[in-house]
C-alpha cells in the first residue's frame, strides 16, 4: 500500500527472508535490523510507518515501549512463536498495536499491517490543521500553566511576596486553581520551600473534629483521643499551611484564627499550655467574602487580617489565550500516564474549547482531556473525542451570539421606523402601535428600550 515503510526486526534469517518476500510484493519498502540496537538506529534515521518485532523472551516486552519511544509516527506489531496471554496483554498496554502468534497467514499479516496504516493520524481527514505535541520542557510558573497577562501579574505578585511573611487570601472560582497558586506560592519562598506544605480543606472536615485536626489534641482531650495528636498548624512549622474554603470556618474557629495569625501561638485541644508555630498562612476562598462579613457570618477582624495581600484567579473564560498551553500540558500528562502516544490535535478542537464558557475551569478543561485521552484510538485529539455537551454548547454560544449579532443590526433601523411613525400620527402611542401592527404593551417596551418614553 502506497509505498508505506516497514522495519523487520528480531527476526531468524527464515522468516525474515520470506516476511521480507511477502511484504515487498504487498507494496511496501522493507528494511531489516537483525537486533534491536539496530532498529533503534534505523528508526532514527528513517519514518517507518511499521516496526514488525518478534518476541522471544519476557524481556523483549520492554523493547516495544522502546521502539514505540523511538517512532515518530507508527505503529509497532508483534509477530512471535511465542503465545503467552499475559505476554501479549504486557505488549499491548506498552504500546503494540497487535500480538501475532505464528505460524499465521500472510493475508492476516497485510490486513493487520493496513490496520495499523489506517489508524496512522496522516491518515485521517482533519477539521482543521494538525497541531503536532511539542516535547519542550516545562515553562510553567512552579506548575503553574499559561503566560496570559493576567497570569504574568499573578507570578510577579508572588516573586514579591515570596518571602514576607504575610498572609495571602486566594479567591477565584472553583477549579481556577487555587491550590495550585498556594504551592507555587511555598515553593517560590527559599526559606520555607523544602519545608512542609500542608493542607487544610476546611469545608470538608467534619464540624466537630475541624479544631482537634487544626490545632491538635492531648490523649484524653475527649472520647476516641487515645494518644497525643499534633494538629496541621504544628505539622505546618517552618512551611506553609493552606486552609481552604476558609468561608466554612466556624465562628470560634474563626477567633482562634485571628490569634494565630497575630500571636503565632495556640493551644492544643485539651491542654493549656501555649504552642508556638511559625508557618505561613494561606487562606483560599471561591465565596464572596464582603458578603458574608456583612451577613455577619465571617468576622470582619479576620476578613482584614486575611487580606492583607489578596490574588485574584480570573476564570479560564478571562484567559482563553492560555487554553492551547494548558490543552497540550493536559494532554501529554495523561498520555503519560495512561500509555498512550499521542502525536497531535485536530485544529478543530482548539476552537470547539475557546467558543465553550468553561463553569468548571481548569479542572473542567483537564477532565475532559483526560477523557478525551482515554477514548482516543486515532493517536490524535479530534472533535469526536470531546464531550457532546461541549460541541453542542458551543454551538448554543455561536448560534445566540449571532442572534445578538442580528438584533444589533436591526436595532438601528427599527427605532428610525418607530419614531417616524410617531411623527406621523402626533406621537399618538395607540395609533402608532395600529399602524406599527403590535400591541401598546410592546410599543411601550420598545419606546423604554429605545430611550424614546420622555419624548412620548
Ligand atoms: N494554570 C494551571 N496550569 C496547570 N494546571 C492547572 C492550572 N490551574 C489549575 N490546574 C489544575 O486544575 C485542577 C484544579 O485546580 P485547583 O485544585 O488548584 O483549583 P481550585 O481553585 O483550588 O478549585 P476549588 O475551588 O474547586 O477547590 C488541578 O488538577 C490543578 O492542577
Ligand atoms: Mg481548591
Amino acid at each position: 500500500m502506497d509505498g508505506s515503510q516497514i522495519l523487520l526486526v528480531n527476526f531468524e534469517l527464515l522468516v525474515q527472508k520470506s516476511l521480507y518476500e511477502i511484504l515487498c510484493r504487498a507494496g511496501y519498502k522493507v528494511d531489516i535490523a537483525s537486533e534491536t540496537e539496530e532498529a533503534l538506529e534505523c528508526i532514527s534515521e528513517k519514518p517507518y510507518q511499521i516496526v514488525l518485532t518478534d518476541l522471544n523472551k519476557e524481556d523483549d516486552v520492554e523493547l516495544v515501549k522502546d521502539l514505540k519511544d523511538k517512532l515518530d509516527s507508527g505503529e509497532v506489531i508483534i509477530l512471535t512463536s511465542y503465545g503467552n496471554l499475559d505476554f501479549a496483554v504486557r505488549s499491548i498496554k506498552l504500546g503494540a498495536f497487535d500480538y501475532l502468534v505464528r505460524p499465521v497467514e500472510d493475508e492476516k499479516i497485510i490486513s493487520v499491517i493496513e490496520r495499523a496504516l489506517l489508524n496512522l493520524p496522516r491518515k485521517k481527514t482533519h477539521g482543521g490543521p494538525f497541531k503536532k505535541l511539542s516535547k519542550k520542557s516545562d515553562d510553567s510558573f512552579h506548575g503553574i500553566i499559561g503566560k496570559s497577562d493576567k497570569l504574568n501579574e499573578i507570578y510577579s505578585v508572588v516573586e514579591r511576596i515570596a518571602n514576607a511573611k504575610t498572609t495571602i487570601l486566594i479567591r477565584g472560582e472553583s477549579g481556577t486553581g487555587k491550590r495550585l497558586l498556594a504551592h507555587s506560592i511555598h515553593k517560590a519562598d527559599k526559606k520555607r520551600c523544602n519545608k512542609p506544605f500542608v493542607e487544610v480543606s476546611c469545608g470538608a472536615l467534619p464540624r466537630d473534629i475541624v479544631e482537634s485536626e487544626l490545632f491538635g489534641h492531648t490523649k484524653g482531650a475527649f472520647t476516641g483521643a487515645i494518644a497525643d495528636r499534633k494538629g496541621r498548624f504544628e505539622l505546618a512549622h517552618g512551611g506553609t499551611i493552606l486552609l481552604d474554603d476558609i468561608d466554612s470556618l466556624t465562628p470560634d474557629l474563626q477567633v482562634k484564627l485571628l490569634r494565630i495569625i497575630q500571636q503565632k501561638e495556640f493551644e492544643r485541644v485539651g491542654d493549656h499550655r501555649t504552642v508556638k508555630v511559625d508557618a505561613r498562612i494561606v487562606a483560599a476562598t471561591n465565596q464572596d467574602l464582603e458578603k458574608l462579613v456583612s451577613e455577619k457570618k465571617f468576622r470582619e477582624d479576620l476578613y482584614y487580617r486575611l487580606n492583607v495581600i489578596s490574588i485574584v484567579l480570573p476564570p479560564l473564560r478571562e484567559r482563553k489565550e492560555d487554553l492551547p498551553s494548558l490543552l497540550e500540558h493536559f494532554v501529554n500528562l495523561y498520555s503519560k500516564e495512561n500509555h498512550k502516544k499521542l502525536k497531535g490535535m485536530d485544529g478543530g478542537v482548539i476552537e470547539v474549547l475557546k467558543n465553550y464558557h468553561w463553569p468548571g475551569n481548569i479542572r473542567e478543561l483537564e477532565n475532559i482531556i483526560e477523557r478525551a485521552v482515554i477514548l482516543d484510538t486515532d493517536g490524535v485529539i479530534n472533535k469526536d473525542d470531546l464531550p457532546e455537551i461541549l460541541i453542542s454548547k458551543t454551538m448554543a454560544n455561536v448560534s445566540a451570539s449571532a442572534l445578538n449579532l442580528l438584533k444589533d443590526i436591526l436595532r438601528e433601523p427599527e427605532k428610525g421606523h418607530i419614531l417616524r411613525i410617531l411623527k406621523e400620527v402626533g406621537w399618538n402611542k395607540k395609533k402608532a402601535a395600529k399602524k406599527l401592527g403590535i400591541n401598546r404593551t410592546t410599543l411601550y417596551n420598545k419606546l423604554r428600550k429605545y430611550n424614546l418614553i420622555s419624548q412620548g
